[in-house]
């Protein structure tokens, strides 16, 4: 493994590998989990060499103490990586080798994805988003990069990203990874006490009760029955929760034979905010 901080040293190093040697791609904030560790196995079987990215992007930020708590475990997150093998780099770089002066995001048309559910509760979310992710596209130049499905609005903006910029990449989406109780494995997690580990389960409880009842009842009796199990657990606060269509991702209304959907929820655990999803059918 080999650790760069600057752009132009990894630029250096990745142009020497050879031209039908592929090259897969983490992005992550670091933190690291099980989930990220499983994006990186993935990438480690089916690439020569993996390139992951460590960096806590400013400017997909909209809330200063969300981004001054994210946890940073660089020492740690490297001795999880040290553990995997195979060939791999890892790019720690400062705000400054990504940004000029201006730590600013690019505004980004997404065709109305990024108007939905994280886009409406997270201001320029996926501009800042967009921004990092196509530099990192843009200098790595990976064959197949990958993204957990915990952001899966995330993942449908990055496949829509490399659409727009015609960059030469596949976007390859991995299943969520869950602790035993359930609840998505998260870099945010570690911010949780021990009780509200516990009660974050809900989340996943009322997801997976949505859809086993996905084809009985109607969705609005699905968004009553969430609203109620949330009143039940006033320890987590729900900011929404919405049926999508997984393509669309616009709020289903009723549902439709030939269309996939997921159900969608965010909620507080005290100060922190958790994500999670769930395909229906
Ligand atoms: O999912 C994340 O960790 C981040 O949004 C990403 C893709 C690394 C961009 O900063």
């Amino acid at each position: 493994m080999v650790i760069y901080t600057q752009k132009e040293t990894m630029v250096q190093a990745l142009s020497s590998v050879a031209k039908n040697d592929k090259i897969g791609f983490v992005p992550t904030m670091g933190a690291l989990h099980k989930g990220h560790i499983s994006l990186v196995v993935n990438a480690l079987n089916e690439n020569h060499l993996v390139v992951v990215s460590i960096f806590v992007n400013p400017t997909q930020f909209n809330n200063n103490t969300d981004l001054a708590k994210y946890p940073r475990t660089p020492e740690d997150d490297i001795s999880l990586l040290k553990n995997l093998k195979g060939e791999l780099i890892v790019y720690l770089p400062e705000v400054s080798d990504l940004y000029d002066d201006s730590v600013s995001a690019k505004k980004y048309n997404f065709g109305g994805l990024e108007n939905e559910m994280e886009g409406k509760h997270r201001k320029g979310h996926f501009d800042g988003v967009g921004t990092i992710v196509s530099k990192l596209l843009r200098i790595v130049k990976p064959n197949i990069a990958y993204f957990g499905e915990k952001d899966f609005q995330q993942l449908q903006i990055v496949k829509k990203l490399v659409a727009i910029e015609k960059l030469p990449v596949k976007i390859m989406g991995c299943p969520i990874l869950r602790e035993k109780n359930g609840l998505a494995m998260s870099s945010r997690n570690k911010r949780l006490s021990a009780k509200q580990f516990e009660e974050a389960t809900i989340i996943y409880k009322t997801l997976n009760e949505v859809r086993e009842k996905f084809s009985s009842k109607s969705i609005k009796e699905l968004n009553a029955l969430v609203a109620e199990r949330f009143l039940q657990n006033p320890n987590l606060k729900l900011e929404y929760f919405e049926i999508a269509n997984e393509e669309t991702l616009k709020t289903a209304k009723q549902k439709n034979k030939s269309s996939k959907y997921r159900a969608f929820i965010a909620a507080f655990a005290g100060e922190v905010r958790l994500i999670d999803n769930m395909p229906l059918n």
